[in-house]
């Protein structure tokens, strides 16, 4: 039998990590099967505690899980700490090591396929949930300038910062707050664009060669992507960051990493998500 993993979320159907995981596999002469588990809502924990039973080596975690994976598993890396989540699980004998490879994922994709220069970067990062959590502590690790978060509900943003502050030049900041500001590098984790919606970000907010950065994936040319694009901006979506945090996991679970470029050219030609666009 093959050694199996999974994504498992609530939704999931929209995951594109049963395709990538395969493709890895393929590319560096492993033996996988890689499935898609969805989750009650209620259920997190009897859902994986049945796929690990059923021989299962690890598995993903989307949302809304990521926290209750990292409470579920008994070792974590320093990067899952940081974040107080997991997107990945590894099973071992007696123990569940949880590992979150978001934030790598995202910097990879900013600095080796996006060539975005971080260091020295002013950053504006929209939202304050679990998927700004994720990739705070990496970010910060890659020496920008300034971080500035601004969220709806402004008490999530001063949370963060509090949490993060001892770790970079972090800051809160209102959308209000943001005229006559510039940044380079523009990133939307909030789930706005999963209903069609814009934020009320101020036109001039993007610097001169800045680049807008959408986590999400799959959704085309989003609000946010087109503010950035007719603003001037270059813009791209988060398929480069899923295939980036996907070989990460790969090499916690296989201890190998995969080369990523011809994967992430294959599934752009398949979604036909926008990148690097003007
Ligand atoms: P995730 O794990 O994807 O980050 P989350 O923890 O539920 O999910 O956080 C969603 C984020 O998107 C939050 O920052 C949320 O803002 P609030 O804290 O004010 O709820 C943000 N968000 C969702 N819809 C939004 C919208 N229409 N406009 C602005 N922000 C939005």
């Amino acid at each position: 039998m093959k050694d199996l993993y999974a994504i498992i979320g609530n939704p999931v159907a929209h995951s594109l990590s049963p395709r990538v995981h395969p493709l890895f596999a393929a590319a560096t002469g492993q033996e996988l099967s890689y499935e898609r588990v969805l989750a009650p809502l209620d259920g997190f924990v009897e859902t994986v505690r049945a796929f690990r039973a059923s021989g299962a080596r690890g598995c993903n975690i989307t949302v809304p899980f990521k926290v209750e994976a990292f409470q579920l598993a008994t070792t974590h890396s320093a990067r899952a700490l940081q974040a107080g989540a997991a997107n990945t699980l590894r099973f071992e004998n007696d123990s569940i090591y949880a590992d979150n490879t978001d934030g790598v994922g995202l910097v990879n994709d900013l600095e080796n396929n996006l060539d975005f220069n971080l260091v020295g970067s002013r950053i504006l990062l929209l939202g304050a949930g679990g998927a700004a959590r994720g990739v705070l502590g990496p970010l910060l690790a890659r020496s920008p300038k300034c971080i500035v978060i601004v969220n709806r509900t402004a008490a999530r943003a001063d949370e963060l910062v509090a949490g993060f502050g001892n770790a970079g030049p972090v800051s809160a900041s209102t959308f209000a707050g943001l005229t006559d500001k510039q940044f380079d590098l523009i990133i939307n984790s909030t789930s706005a664009s999963l209903s069609n919606k814009s934020l009320p970000l101020p036109a001039g907010v993007f610097a001169e060669n800045a680049l807008a950065y959408e986590m999400l994936y799959g959704k085309g040319t989003t609000p946010f992507m087109a503010l950035a694009q007719s603003a001037g901006a270059r813009s791209a979506d988060g398929l480069g960051m899923l295939v980036e945090q996907a070989a990460e996991a790969f090499l916690v679970w296989r201890g190998v990493r995969p080369t990523t470029a011809a994967v992430l050219a294959a599934l752009r030609a398949e979604t036909g998500a926008e990148t690097g666009t003007k």
